[in-house]
């Protein structure tokens, strides 16, 4: 497996990280948990060695599994974790809590899920628009100084949020949407990136599945399975963004490559410092995905998916609207 360097932090990760979040959260039923262990561990064995997992996945229970599954590799993997959301049923706070006390107690907490000494990258998982993002990086930072944290993260933070951090504890990584069906990043967070030398997480890669080529109109999804909440994965937007899975397999059948492993691989092609974590809960997904690493799109097919793609127009927002404005950049 390849590495990459988170940018210039140090932070070395294999190309292709595992997000663990459907294993237990937001993708359908939980498959046996025993089972999600064992797939964390195959894919230690095939060279990952970058997890992502949050807070707010189960709640806790998502950081638990991670925890026991890659207990027998300390030292040998980065387990990536986040805080932010209203767990603790603070009065008076909306979706999120960012503040300095919560932070730290959290942190206490996901150290004891995770069995570790030290979580590697710790990020904010919302912008919380209560907290100054000041004190949100002044919190991590005191964490970093007495060793619980080692790396600084944002999830969906914008340019602006992230210089205001990155000037009090500087941030190694944002993790933000990113595919070819969202590619907000372009306008701002990747340049803000590529200037302080903070590396690039893509999460939903694959677009929650849909890039994959495996979801039409007629997939049905379950109560606990949050892409039933999205009007992105309405059937009439999943009819309507067809043209983005016919590209990617148009691209896969030039390189003999799937259509998951072209999406992949277009997002490692974007910056040496981008590291997707795409989810499975299947071992032979697992392996198709980790082969993108090996695949490296020509100039003439990134041209071919840059043309096609400015061609097509995106339908259905991301999240819903309530959901988006909750949170700030
Ligand atoms: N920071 C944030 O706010 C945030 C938000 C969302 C996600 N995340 C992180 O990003 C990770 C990945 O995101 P995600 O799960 O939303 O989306 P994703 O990785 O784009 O897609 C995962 C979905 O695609 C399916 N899949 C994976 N590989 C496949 C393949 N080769 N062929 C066909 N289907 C395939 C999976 O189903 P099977 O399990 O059946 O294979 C799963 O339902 C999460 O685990 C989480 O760690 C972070």
């Amino acid at each position: 497996m390849r590495m990459r360097k988170l940018g210039s932090s140090g932070l070395e990760v294999s190309a292709i990280g595992l997000g663990c979040m459907g294993m237990n959260h937001h993708r359908g039923p939980a498959p046996d948990r025993n089972e999600m262990i064992a797939l964390a561990r195959a894919a230690v064995e095939r060279g990952v060695t970058f997890f992502d997992t949050a807070e707010v996945y189960g709640p806790f229970t998502n950081e638990e599994l991670v925890g026991e599954a890659l207990e027998p590799f300390k030292g040998q993997v980065a387990v990536a974790t986040k805080f932010g959301f209203n767990l603790g049923g603070a009065q008076g706070r909306g979706l999120l809590d960012s503040r300095p006390e919560r932070i730290r107690m959290v942190a206490e907490a996901s150290l004891k899920r995770l069995r570790v000494a030290a979580i590697d990258l710790l990020y904010q998982h919302r912008v919380d628009p209560d907290v100054p993002i000041e004190d949100v990086a002044g919190a991590v930072e005191d964490l970093i100084a007495e060793g619980k944290v080692r790396h600084f993260g944002l999830s969906e933070a914008g340019a602006d949020t992230i210089r205001r951090a990155h000037a009090v504890q500087p941030v190694t990584a944002i993790q933000s949407e990113y595919s070819l069906w969202w590619r907000e990043p372009e306008a701002g967070v990747l340049p803000a990136c590529e200037e302080l030398g903070i590396g690039f997480v893509p999460y939903s890669p694959l677009g929650r599945g849909y890039l994959t080529g495996k979801i039409d109109e007629t997939t049905t999804f379950g109560g606990n399975d949050n892409r039933s909440t999205l009007p992105r994965f309405t059937p009439e937007a999943l009819k309507a963004n067809r043209p983005v899975v016919h590209l990617l397999e148009e691209i896969g059948s030039r390189r003999n490559a799937t259509p998951s492993q072209i999406a992949l691989a277009w997002l490692l092609a974007q910056k040496p410092w981008i590291v997707p974590i795409p989810g499975t809960t299947k071992l032979n997904r697992l392996e198709e995905n980790l082969a993108a690493a090996a695949l490296e799109l020509t100039p003439g097919d990134l041209r071919h998916i840059e043309d096609a793609a400015s061609k097509i127009s995106v339908q259905g927002d991301r999240y819903p609207r309530a959901v988006e404005k909750a949170t700030a950049r």
